[in-house]
């Protein structure tokens, strides 16, 4: 389907943005019926109700011993008002300053970036990739060699390119000639070397951060870089190729969008929509393999790009292309998406160690992988969203207790406490409970499932999404960051819209309550959950490793005026209540997707924005924030009116809102035209803030690339030059701590 769009980013952007779960779930019914049972304590109007959270069997009031102070500080800079300019506008007293651009070499060797398409393949393996992402900043010690979690003059900085605008790459003359079925082996490798991570050395000289070119630390990534499988799935009959027979190797990390990091100061980078760029022959495959593929969105007749279909091919090619075309696994590349769809687990400080794969955490659309408030002497926790509609969200649960003597042993400690643990993930109650569900081989359900036979717990893990769906866990609205906040626990994930919400099959349900249309400028309008929201809990007891939950929605994305300007009723339902968080124009957004807290000041959260809802008003946006806690609100009933004319009764979806922000949300910085926000870390000082301008100009059209005046954006470089994905930096003027 990709293969048919235009030649621009749009060719794949949508992955992420469609929906392959075909399990019945929990059915509206059900959860209708669960609500009904509690609608006599609610007063069934409109709007928010006084009525305090009731739930029986969990205390949702504060834990005695949970530590709940109120902010210490507030959020010191004047909101920016929202921009449609080609430029980055930061608050007055900031500046924000390009540190690591598109093609930037990295090393003393490669030339510097010619920016027009004739950049050789070769040399993008020394180049910044493209589409900058998640990424983590871990200061260096005073030998250059270790970590120093303490360090804000030197450290290395890991950045994901999850993705490429293909336009961007090539000549015009290339791009012209572009034929999905019949790819030129140097355009090819030139794109596959864009993918991946970047891991370079930053220094402080004359008090600005710059890349340190000598490094040895520095290092590209790409999709060809050899990476080892590691945990249960490791040498499993599903993992062999013709590359690694014995199942225990591949070549690449794929897609890479957001991040983690562990307590043992290495770097996590998580595989999102790779399913897309296998040429998939799906139809070559067993009954069962299919049903497998079709799960996971394994179904492009080219791949994405048409990487298999390259001239001359070898076998880096040809392993772009899954079909069965030999006797056995050990010949082809029929297994190959398998191998993909991991957190992957890369060491900083160790140049030569290959990244290992850690497929204990599940195979997905992986988002960010983000650790839970560390304790010695307990499991590691980490929380992880799988970003497709309607899919959910995840927790991994350690099987060693953490030892703090393992800080900085590197790959080692990863294949202690990421190889060997328990995956769950997560159903959300209507009556505003939650439980985690344990994808494990031993449930019944799971290995009963009716609809795929697993074979064994390396199998559940390789196709979690199908064991998650034997044990009805919660079909969300695109999960995507998680984020803990650092002095309660609370757990915090985007989820950042869902346009098949509300259709036939995807009912409304408490967590994800909203159906409704916006209209945008004579454009057909944007239907579902337009806007997005962020779901939060607190675990049983504040402990990680808990199995059940108390959750609220601690903030609906919305247009400000979205309530006077939406009254668009042509279709079964209407939202009459849209803007649920009372955002007004100093933070109003849509389409949540970066959510991170400052580690340097404890509450403070950051919120970025990859939308295209409410881009006919503004840009992509960072929002700041300083969350309350779950339950910090009450309970509201969404309506959703029917329409009379067609027969529809009202529906009233009963769910639990946080707080409205007020001014503790303040959107501190817009980006250039056609770009995500997205990536975001600091110094341990939190005096320098890094984040990602992502993809500006992506909306530009193929047969614009000769004409640059056309270009949607020029940024960074200005004038008639080609956009390029671009790492900030940005600080306070005066020297001060960013955003308070
Ligand atoms: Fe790559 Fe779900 O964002
Ligand atoms: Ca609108
Ligand atoms: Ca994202
Ligand atoms: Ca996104």
């Amino acid at each position: 389907m990709h293969d048919k769009l235009p030649m621009t980013k749009r060719e794949f952007q949508s992955a992420d943005d469609t929906g392959h779960n075909f399990s019945a779930g929990p059915s509206f019914a059900d959860i209708l019926e669960a609500r009904m049972s509690r609608r006599s304590l609610l007063k069934g109007s409109l709007g928010l109700l006084s009525t305090a959270f009731f739930v029986p069997g969990l205390a949702r009031g504060k834990d005695a011993d949970r530590p709940d102070p109120p902010p210490p500080f507030t959020l010191r800079f004047n909101p920016v008002a929202k921009s449609l300019a080609d430029r980055v506008v930061v608050p007055a007293g900031y500046t924000a300053t390009p540190l690591y651009r598109l093609g930037d070499p990295i090393n003393s060797s490669t030339p510097a970036y010619a920016n027009d398409g004739t950049d050789t393949a070769a040399s993008f393996q020394y180049r910044c990739g493209d589409h900058n992402d998640g990424m983590s900043y871990f200061g260096l010690d005073r030998a250059g060699k270790g970590w120093d979690a303490g360090n804000s003059e030197r450290g290395i900085l890991c950045i994901n390119h999850e993705n490429i605008t293909r336009i961007f790459l090539h000549t015009p003359a290339e791009v012209a000639a572009y034929n999905v079925s019949a790819r030129v082996a140097a355009e090819v490798d030139k794109e596959v070397h864009a993918h991946g991570v970047s891991v370079i050395e930053i220094q402080k000289q004359s008090g600005a951060f710059a890349l340190h070119t000598a490094s040895s630390f520095n290092r590209r990534i790409t999709a060809a870089t050899p990476c080892g499988l590691h945990g249960p799935a490791r040498g499993h009959a599903q993992m062999v190729t013709a590359y690694s027979p014995d199942g225990t190797q591949t070549r690449g990390t794929l897609n890479n969008c957001a991040n983690g990091d562990t307590p043992w100061g290495t770097y996590l980078s998580c595989e999102e929509n790779w399913a897309g760029y296998f040429k998939s022959g799906v139809a070559t495959h067993t009954a069962q393999e299919q049903l497998a593929m079709q799960r996971y969105g394994i179904t492009s007749s080219n791949g994405s790009y048409g990487w298999a279909n390259a001239t001359p091919a070898g076998d880096l090619h040809e392993r772009w292309n899954a079909s069965v075309t030999h006797a056995s696994a050990n010949l082809d590349y029929r297994n190959i998406p398998n191998t993909f769809g991991w957190v992957v687990e890369v060491d900083p400080f160790n140049p030569s160690a290959a990244p290992r794969k850690r497929t204990a955490l599940g195979r997905m659309g992986h988002e960010s992988c983000n650790c839970a408030k560390v304790t010695a002497g307990k499991p590691l926790v980490f929380y992880m969203g799988d970003d497709a509609q309607n899919e959910y969200i995840y927790k991994y649960v350690s099987a060693a207790n953490w030892d703090p003597a393992d800080t900085s042993k590197g790959l080692a400690a990863g294949d202690k406490y990421l190889d060997h643990g328990s995956l769950y993930v997560a159903r959300f109650n209507a009556d505003g409970s939650g439980n985690w569900l344990k994808l494990d081989i031993t449930e019944a359900a799971i290995a009963g499932y009716a609809t795929y036979r697993f074979s064994d717990q390396a199998d559940v893990l390789i196709h979690c999404r199908l064991a998650a769906d034997a044990l009805g866990a919660t079909k969300m609205d695109r999960p995507e960051w998680a984020g803990i906040h650092p002095v309660n626990g609370d757990v915090y994930v985007t989820l950042t819209n869902n346009a098949s919400r509300g259709s036939a099959g995807k009912g409304l349900d408490a967590a994800n309550p909203r159906y409704y249309q916006d209209s945008k400028g004579g454009k057909a309008p944007s239907k579902g959950n337009v806007n997005g929201h962020i779901v939060r809990w607190r675990e049983n007891g504040s402990d990680p490793t808990a199995l059940s939950f108390v959750w609220d929605v601690y903030l609906f994305g919305a247009q400000a005026k979205a309530d006077a300007a939406n009254v668009n009723y042509d279709e079964a339902f209407y939202q009459a209540h849209i803007n649920l968080s009372d955002l007004t124009d100093d933070n109003d957004f849509s389409s949540p997707d970066g959510l991170w807290f400052s580690r340097k000041t404890p509450g403070l959260m950051w919120l970025q924005t990859d939308d295209g809802a409410y881009t006919d008003v503004s840009n992509c946006m960072l929002l700041a924030a300083l969350p309350g806690t779950v339950g910090d609100g009450g309970a509201v009933t969404v309506t959703s009116k029917g329409v009379p004319a067609h027969g529809d009764a009202d529906q009233n979806v009963s769910t639990y809102v946080g707080k409205a922000p007020g001014d503790q949300l303040k959107r501190f910085l817009v980006g250039p035209k056609g770009c995500e926000l997205t990536g975001i870390t600091e110094t341990p000082d939190g005096k320098a803030l890094f984040v990602n301008i992502q993809h500006p100009g992506e909306n530009t059209a193929a047969a614009d690339i000769a004409t640059p005046a056309h270009y949607e954006s020029h940024y960074p470089d200005g004038g008639t030059a080609r956009p390029r994905s671009t790492t900030l930096v940005i600080t306070r003027n005066d020297g001060g701590p960013v955003g308070v």
